[in-house]
């Protein structure tokens, strides 16, 4: 007789499961669709009834995932949507990618969790697996998961239902790394789940990295967003470093990076933006304050990332005070919002401090970005305006804040107006035209 175990995975390894994904957004959504390509019939949960109704029409609202990609699996009818959670129960593996940002106080907030847990809760039944996939700290899974969805013992973990931490690791824009060639980590609550997971995730991905526990699964996560809040706020340290020093910041990132070995390139920028670099090592930090330890390097590294957008708006000032202009008054051109390149996703952006500080000096800032053609910030709607030379001209500072590619950097270079560059976008157009093509290249 098949454990539960072996029949789920049966079924999963058969494409006869059914999968449910909770929240289907930047994360949830090309989670689906992977899911609905490789044969699956899938069910998406959400709260937004406009996200729902999108779907079911076949059309997409996340930039990465391309409108055929949802349509074709529409149209095949391996993928719906729905906002009646009682349907939890027909599905056999459910994927929860709910949002996780910082509360009012800066501590996590789980109260997206809580409330799909509690959705799920209410209708799990035997031969379910759980996955969470929300980056989270160190024992969500264990702690407030398990002892909710085991229903006061009616189900047991590992036998009756499966439940496992795997975190998401989507880079959006990223043009090489995608869900199904980037390698996928799983951790169980018992050994069973940990093979239920393997069985689920390899379906889609080429690579399932398997980890002892949970808490292993949910800490790599953090790891991995952490080490780039550390090492980014290394290389924001060293800009400053390099402007007392009166040193291009640039040339010395571009010529140490020539070491072949030991160091690797982070650069210095206008701030961390997003909701995941800037917000994630916080997760970390408090969940181990609630141990009685204080990260002091996690929590040092935020804080001079967030001091970034300060940086640059003080810097603006200065470039402002060398044409002998106050800041009350000028016309400050803002070159992307976006929080990271060639995205249209602005959560947590630097750009939107930066607007900020610089409107409550006085300063009439506009902005341009061909991905986010408008913007809510603080009660205010902002227009991107087209950039031209007219624009460019009656600027008295252009500021880059987000280096997207599709932006003529040769026009600002033109304009000879004064130029904040965050990203050395400009810099590096010149390194590149000028290297030579070697034999090989
Ligand atoms: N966006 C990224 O680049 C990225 C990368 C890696 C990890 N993550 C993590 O993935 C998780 C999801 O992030 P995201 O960027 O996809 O967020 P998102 O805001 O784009 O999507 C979350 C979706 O969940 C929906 N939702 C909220 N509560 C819900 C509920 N109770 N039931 C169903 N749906 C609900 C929201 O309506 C939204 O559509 C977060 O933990 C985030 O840190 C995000």
């Amino acid at each position: 007789m098949a454990t539960v175990a072996e029949s789920l995975i049966k079924k999963i390894e058969g494409r006869e499961a059914r999968v449910g994904v909770v929240g289907l957004g930047y994360v949830g959504l090309p989670l689906a669709v992977e899911f609905a390509r490789a044969g699956f019939s899938v069910l998406g949960f959400e709260v937004s009834s406009e996200k729902v109704e999108a779907l079911v029409q076949g059309r997409s609202y996340v930039r990465d995932v391309p409108d055929e990609q949802v349509a074709a699996a529409v149209e095949a009818g391996r993928l719906t949507a729905t906002l009646d959670y009682d349907r939890l129960s027909e599905v056999d593996a459910i994927c929860i990618c709910v949002p996780t940002p910082l509360g009012k106080t800066g501590d996590p907030d789980v109260s997206f969790i809580m409330s799909a847990t509690e959705s799920i809760r209410r209708t799990i039944r035997q031969g379910q697996i759980i996955v969470l996939e929300s980056t989270t700290y160190p024992g969500t899974t264990r702690e407030l998961l398990l002892p909710a969805l085991s229903d006061a013992g009616r189900l047991t973990v590992g036998v009756d239902f499966f439940l496992a931490f795997s975190p998401e690791r989507v880079d959006p824009s990223n043009p090489v790394w995608k869900i199904n060639n980037t390698p996928k980590v799983v951790g169980g609550i018992t050994p069973a789940c940990t093979q239920v997971t393997e069985a689920l995730y390899s379906t889609i991905i080429g690579r399932v990295i398997v980890v002892s526990s949970t808490e292993s699964a949910e800490l790599t996560k953090l790891l991995e967003n952490t080490f780039r809040s550390v090492n980014i706020a290394l290389a924001n340290e060293m800009q400053v470093v390099c402007d007392k020093l009166g040193v291009d910041v640039w040339e010395v990132i571009g010529a140490a990076e020539t070491k072949p070995f030991g160091f690797m390139k982070f650069t210095p920028g206008p701030g961390l933006g997003g909701h995941c670099i800037p917000v994630d090592p916080h997760y970390l930090s408090w969940k181990m304050r609630t141990l009685d330890y204080k990260t002091r390097l996690v929590e040092l590294a935020s804080e001079i990332n967030a001091e970034m957008p300060r940086y640059v708006s003080a810097k603006t000032a200065d470039l402002l005070n060398e044409q002998g202009k106050p800041v009350k008054g000028s016309t400050v051109l803002v070159v992307g919002v976006a929080y990271k390149r060639d995205t249209d996703d602005t959560r947590e952006s630097p750009a939107l401090d930066v607007i900020q500080l610089l409107a409550e000096k006085g300063a009439e800032v506009r902005y341009h970005d061909p991905l986010v053609p408008a913007l809510r910030h603080e009660g205010k709607d902002l227009e991107s305006l087209p950039l031209d030379d007219r624009l460019v001209a009656e600027s008295d500072v252009v500021v880059i804040v987000t280096d997207h590619s599709g932006i003529d950097y040769d026009l600002i270079r033109r304009s000879g107006r004064p130029v904040l560059d965050t990203r050395n976008v400009l810099g590096r157009a010149v390194r590149e035209a000028t290297t030579p093509v070697t034999a090989g290249d």
